[in-house]
């Protein structure tokens, strides 16, 4: 361990305090001087200092903390022991302990003192936390360390550098500097190889790869943020590293303000840091980056199956008012046959933006409006935000019953804090206490009971107004009360970033427990790692322009990447008016997005997908439309991200990690920006700037493809003519197929891997409705073939005891033939369909003969150049079906 005298910036983040950050750094700065002349001498004076600048009024834990200040570099393994699952290190009070959770995954807690911090999180699971595999120590001359089934982890006995690797010797992360602590912030620097890049890290706004950039986590209300803004609503401090085929995920389990910088500062290094709070991270390994996102979720848990309806098309404005509007909007799709299930309520719903309440002048029928929307097959989602006004004395529940079960945030003083907010003076739940959260989902019970289906939890950083931070102080005290932690109170500084999150839960949990069958839908703006378990999320407040539009994608895919599967960004665009070409482009690759709702601020244009006249409306509605056909394989990537947490929008790599021939991700080639994948087979080439009308080339990430909407097979080009074979490969030369697209406004270009079968409905104007008519199957030959589909009712919990139906689907092709496999239906949900019909494409038959089971049948084949289709009928104990 060294002390030093370079205090540096972090340590001023220590006396977060607003009311003594003056006296302390001028106190730092004298000190510091002091520091450099009196070396280690000078830290016990700062113990002294540090004490006095932290004797706020309220003495908060972690907040006590003698060392602050202090730089204390892990540069030298001074004793180490061997523990059944890792080791723990010493360098002096200094300490680090790694533990191997399973055999790919490591947790890696530093403390600067001999103490860990408490073993708590709000975002990995205690069942994770607390698994364990045995470990086999390795201890050399040089180094300290073990290894599991599947990782190395090496200490530097003489410059405690962590460094590890696969069991064959590939490195996968290494320390490159000591890890530092000054005074209670800290920072952890990792090599960065020049053929590494990282994702992850929630939606924050840029390319898909972090490379080259740095980040901070501090949940913000960010209106009309832009490309380069940061931070934005949420903080996941989560990435993955990919490189050569290879991943590795990294999260750093801390809610203070982080920071992540992927070679800024210093282009060969990453690292990462916080201002406070423990130092604490797991280390998992892939190879495959689905490995890497399925052990994240092990470690933060998955999004709950949600209700089918929420994947429907969803209309939303701020604020669609008065009662007599929200009815005519619902209406005109359905008399213009545009399917949707959702329409929203934002906050001009409430009197005086209240939340809790129902402005009775503008909505004279509340629950008459909502039970006409139903019987419209329209669900209602409604605001409610989480500032409760401050409005004593009038009867209003939410505040009464608030402040008499004394469930509000305090200053540091024990007075209650109250910030401006949409209502005026508000005031703040405290959500890291379990029964202020009991008590939030209380408030839930008259509209839950008047048939609201899902809720929107908005300004959940939580966003303040008239104040530069946008926020509440970083001093305004917390209590912490919740099963699994020590019960203390904690500073803003440290609650901030899971805030939102706590807030999501306590209305997920609270409408859990008013309707135990149904399943709940909240969509939250802030969040934290975890936050996926209780709730659904979007963007935030992007702009009616062609570049957010050409930022959402990367926006989703990180994160999908980060944990929230089921996100959405504001389609249309939230600040602005967009003009029509927009909106029908937006329309179009939201239409293949896991959240799909239209959303528009006050005072903008109207931005339904019927505003622009009746041809921009065909072209949405054809859309929206297949939307609702894919409806099946949607459902289905919804159920496999409740199970896995796989994305349903993902990036090239995640399916394809060896789609380039170097091994890098193809995503990143400028070529690929505008693509992504819903699900392992749908492949959806926007173009990289949508707003061009030059053409453009599709880079696919494997060798056959077919287009979604014609069935035909895509091409070989032809070989560049111009070509020098001394050139360099570009991006382009080292994928296996590529395509040319002249981009137009009515057409997006839409492809299928070769060796899918997806699953197709019926046409309906909402989830609602039980589709009429055959499933389809549409299969796309490849060297074999496969699908899958999961069915259950789409609202309750009967799943959990067995009421889903579940299909899986086969295909190969034989000397004789074809032979497709339909399995028997698992699971007693009954099937909407009778029959199935089949679409093959790209294959022709010979002889024009079909034998289903084995015996022969009359069915017509409908043969044209690449398709082939028939209808059979389907009784559920599955079929072979043979086709020459
Ligand atoms: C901010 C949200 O981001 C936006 O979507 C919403 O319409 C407004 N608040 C008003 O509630």
């Amino acid at each position: 361990m060294r002390c030093s005298a370079d205090v540096g910036n972090a340590a001023h983040e220590c006396y977060s305090n607003p009311d003594h950050s003056a006296i302390a750094e001028t106190v730092l700065s004298v000190f510091s001087k002091m520091m450099a002349t009196t070396g280690c001498a000078g830290f016990f004076l700062s113990l002294t200092l540090a004490l006095f600048l932290n004797a706020a009024p309220i003495l908060l834990q972690g907040q006590t903390d003698s060392a602050a200040g202090a730089v204390i570099e892990l540069n030298r393994v001074r004793s180490s022991s061997a523990l059944p699952n890792g080791i723990d290190v010493r360098d002096g009070d200094a300490r680090m302990q790694i533990v191997a959770l399973r055999d790919n995954v490591v947790r890696i807690r530093v403390s600067r003192s001999s103490e860990l911090a408490e073993d708590a999180s709000w975002a990995v699971l205690k069942e994770a936390r607390q698994s364990t595999v045995a470990v086999i120590p390795d201890n050399t001359p040089n180094a300290v360390g073990f290894h599991t089934q599947a990782l190395t982890v090496s200490i530097n006995r003489q410059t405690f550098a962590l460094t590890i690797s696969d069991r064959n010797g590939t490195v996968l992360q290494k320390d490159v500097r000591p890890t530092e602590f000054h005074g209670k912030s800290f920072r952890v620097y990792k090599s960065m190889p020049l053929d590494e890049h990282y994702f992850g890290l929630g939606d924050k706004p840029g390319p898909l790869d972090r490379r080259g950039q740095a980040f901070t986590m501090w949940n913000t209300d960010a209106y009309a943020f832009q490309e380069s803004t940061d931070p934005i609503y949420k903080s996941i401090p989560y990435f993955m590293a990919f490189r050569s085929g290879r991943a590795i995920g990294v999260f750093l389990d801390n809610t203070w303000r982080t920071s992540f910088d992927f070679g800024k500062q210093s282009s060969d290094t990453y690292s990462f840091g916080s201002v406070s709070g423990p130092l604490d991270y797991y280390v998992f390994y892939g190879p495959t980056p689905k490995q890497v996102v399925e052990t994240y979720a092990w470690l933060t848990g998955t999004t709950p199956l949600p209700p089918i309806w929420a994947l429907g098309f969803q209309q939303s404005r701020y604020s669609y008012t008065p009662q007599a509007r929200v009815l005519e909007v619902a209406n005109r799709f359905r008399t213009d046959h545009i399917p949707a299930d959702v329409i929203y309520l934002d906050i001009d719903y409430q009197e005086r933006n209240r939340p809790f309440t129902v402005d009775r002048n503008r909505f004279p029928d509340f629950s008459g409006m909502i039970a006409e929307l139903a019987s419209e097959n329209f669900h209602v989602v409604a605001i409610t935000d989480l500032h409760i006004a401050k409005y004593p004395g009038h009867g209003y529940a939410p505040y009464d019953s608030g402040l008499a079960g004394d469930h509000f945030v305090k200053n540091p003083d024990g007075s209650i804090y109250s910030g401006d907010v949409w209502p005026g003076p508000s005031v703040f739940p405290d959500f890291t206490r379990a029964q202020t959260r009991e008590w939030w989902g209380g408030l839930y019970q008259e509209f839950s009971k008047q048939g609201v289906a899902g809720f929107w939890n908005d300004m959940n950083e939580p966003a303040v107004f008239k104040t530069p931070t946008k926020t509440m102080p970083e001093n305004v005290v917390h209590r912490i009360d919740e099963p699994g932690f020590i019960k203390r109170s904690a500073p803003h500084a440290e609650i901030h970033n899971m805030y939102g999150m706590q807030n999501s839960r306590a209305t997920f949990d609270g409408l859990q427990r008013l309707n135990p069958d149904l399943r709940p839908f909240v969509l939250t703006r802030a969040s934290y790692a975890g936050g996926q378990r209780y709730a659904a999320t979007w963007t935030g407040d992007n702009s009616s322009t062609w570049n957010h539009l050409r930022l959402a994608t990367p926006m989703l895919e990180n994160l999908g990447l980060s944990g929230f599967t089921l996100s959405g960004a504001d389609v249309g665009g939230f600040v602005g008016t967009p003009q029509p070409d927009l909106l029908t482009k937006w329309i179009e690759i939201a239409t293949f997005q896991p959240i799909d709702r239209d959303h528009t601020e006050k005072g903008s244009g109207d931005q339904e997908p019927w505003v622009g006249g009746a041809e921009p409306e065909a072209i949405r509605k054809r859309f929206i439309e297949e939307r609702y056909r894919l409806m099946p394989y949607l459902y289905t990537l919804a159920q496999e991200a409740s199970r896995t947490g796989m994305p349903i929008e993902r990036p090239l790599f995640l399916e394809f990690p060896d789609a380039a021939g170097d091994h890098h991700p193809i995503d990143v080639d400028p070529e690929a920006a505008g693509e992504f994948l819903l699900g392992p087979d749908i492949l959806v080439a926007a173009p990289p700037y949508p707003d061009r009308l030059d053409t453009y080339t599709v880079e696919f990430p494997s060798a056959k493809w077919y287009d979604y909407w014609t069935g035909q097979v895509v091409p070989k080009p032809a070989p560049k003519a111009d070509r020098d074979p001394n050139d360099p490969p570009s991006s382009t030369d080292l994928v296996s197929l590529t395509t040319s697209i002249h981009p137009e406004i009515a057409t997006l270009p839409v492809f299928v891997r070769a060796g899918a079968i997806l699953p197709i409905a019926p046409l309906t104007q909402s989830t609602n409705e039980i589709p009429q008519g055959p499933l389809t199957l549409r299969v796309y030959l490849g060297d074999e073939c496969s699908g899958h589909l999961y069915l259950d009712d789409g609202k309750t919990y009967a799943y959990k005891t067995g009421a889903s139906l579940q299909m899986d689907f086969g295909c190969e092709v034989n000397p004789s033939g074809l032979r497709i496999r339909i399995g028997e239906h698992k699971g007693p949900y009954p099937a909407w369909w009778r029959e199935i019909r089949i679409e093959i494409y790209g294959w022709s038959p010979s002889k024009r003969r079909a034998r289903l089971n084995g015996g022969n049948i009359e069915a017509t084949m409908d043969v044209s150049p690449g398709k082939v289709a028939l209808t059979i009928p389907d009784n559920g104990r599955g079929e072979v079906l043979e086709l020459e």
